[in-house]
């Protein structure tokens, strides 16, 4: 039996799958008696994979802020140049390519879970700023945002649980656009209830939900209407960021930029908990009138920003390299869902198998993970589930195939 446990699985077990994690090199994680395809990027952090150059670079880094004996800055009482450097290399790298280019200022976190919360309260902020009479979100139905108090209250995928427990849920619910008729249903509800709405949450492709793709020109309507009622727009790019759709971000294909950026997982290759939080001119001069109620003692550490710049810099020197790897990747799914006449939701390189029947889907995660594959799966209060995959970005083409055809294989032989 573990002395530990972990929150979220049973008390009396450890770690969901018994695999024991000896080391990991390239697109594999290694027990002492067995390598596996990762299709999971970690968590969906580790979208370089498990990637030498990347390590080695910032093993340097962590060497030099260790050798200058700084385990750790208080950024509320000090600065280090590293703050800024991150900060404007990050902005440079959204606004980059970008008519108007409006992002404007960023906050550290130190996870996706934190960034969302810290979304909830500029909304609030906000809400009272602009004189709202109230202040809901509005959220899609199965979004997923993390599991602070917080991002649990728009999290619609907590709602109703046995186990649910009672965060404020000051939410609008909607269903994630498919058709015309689903966007002009949402852009009823904001007109309708604009004065009472401070902001719309959304995640552009639902991650957890089962990678449901929300339309670009859906996304384009909904923030410019948005704009237009004065509801903000924060766009939880946790899954999304750094090129999981193709683009640098979701949000990179549109004209109307979102008002708030949140970003933690791939943003750092999940070397150390990490995040950030972006905010545009329009939310930066509301907040100027009142701070954000909001601090930890790790924000901005020093190793987590080193961790950030290493990463950022890695994906603006292989960029090319990267976007087109994903064009790949996403060609690939196709033709071997289409192959095997397998239903396939997402896009890029991150996608789900809708098959709504949770225990065939354990056995099939079950089958693969025999076989050398790990995927993940996914499960809604709706009851609807499947298998998503989000392998690395710079995967073998070649092995990413050949776990395909398996994958494909298995899950058609089993429906
Ligand atoms: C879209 C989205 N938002 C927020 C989170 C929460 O991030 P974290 O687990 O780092 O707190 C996740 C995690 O999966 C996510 O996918």
């Amino acid at each position: 039996m573990n002395s530990y446990f972990v929150t979220s699985n049973d008390i009396k077990n450890g770690p969901s799958s018994n695999l024991n994690i000896t080391h990991a090199d390239g697109d594999y994680l290694y027990t002492p008696s067995k390598k596996y395809l990762d299709l999971r990027s970690g968590l969906w952090n580790v979208s370089l994979g498990y990637n030498k150059e990347l390590t080695n670079r910032m093993k340097a880094r962590f060497d030099n802020i260790l050798d200058n004996q700084i385990p750790y800055i208080d950024i509320n009482s000090y600065d280090t140049p590293d703050y800024n450097l991150y900060a404007s290399s990050l902005l440079s790298f959204m606004n980059d390519g970008v008519e108007r280019s409006d992002f404007k200022s960023v906050t550290f976190t130190n996870s996706g879970s934190e960034g969302v919360e810290i979304g909830v309260k500029i909304s609030q902020d906000f809400a009272k700023h602009v004189k709202k009479e109230g202040n809901k979100i509005i959220v899609f139905k199965n979004s997923y945002h993390g599991t602070f108090f917080g991002s649990m209250s728009v999290s619609h995928k907590f709602f109703g649980l046995e186990h649910a427990y009672e965060t404020a849920n000051n939410v609008i619910i909607v269903d994630p656009p498919i058709n015309e008729q689903g966007l002009n249903n949402i852009l009823n509800t904001i007109e309708t209830n604009h004065l009472n709405i401070s902001s719309f949450i959304i995640e552009p492709i639902l991650g957890s939900g089962g990678s449901i793709s929300i339309a670009s020109e859906y996304l384009e309507e909904i923030v410019s209407f948005c704009k237009k009622y004065e509801v903000l727009t924060i766009f939880d790019e946790v899954s999304t960021g750094f090129y999981r759709t193709g683009n640098r971000f979701a949000h990179t294909s549109l004209k109307n930029k979102p008002n708030v950026v949140i970003l933690s997982k791939s943003i750092n290759n999940g070397a150390l908990p990490f995040g950030a939080v972006i905010i545009d001119d329009y939310t930066y001069r509301c907040l100027e009138k009142q701070n954000i109620n909001h601090f930890s003692t790790q924000s901005g550490n020093v190793l987590g920003i080193s961790s950030a710049i290493t990463t950022l810099e890695y994906y603006i020197e292989n960029e090319q390299q990267i976007k087109h790897n994903v064009q790949e990747i996403e060609k690939l799914v196709y033709l071997y869902s289409s192959k095997y006449s397998v239903e396939i939701t997402g896009k890029g390189a991150m996608f789900s198998i809708p098959i709504n029947d949770l225990d065939k889907v354990i056995r099939i995660r079950e089958t693969l993970k025999n076989m050398g594959i790990l995927v993940y799966i996914y499960e809604n209060i709706d009851n609807t589930s499947g298998i998503t995959i989000h392998p690395n970005l710079l995967i073998s083409q070649k092995k990413l195939e050949m776990a395909l055809n398996i994958l494909f294989r298995k899950v058609a032989e089993s429906l």
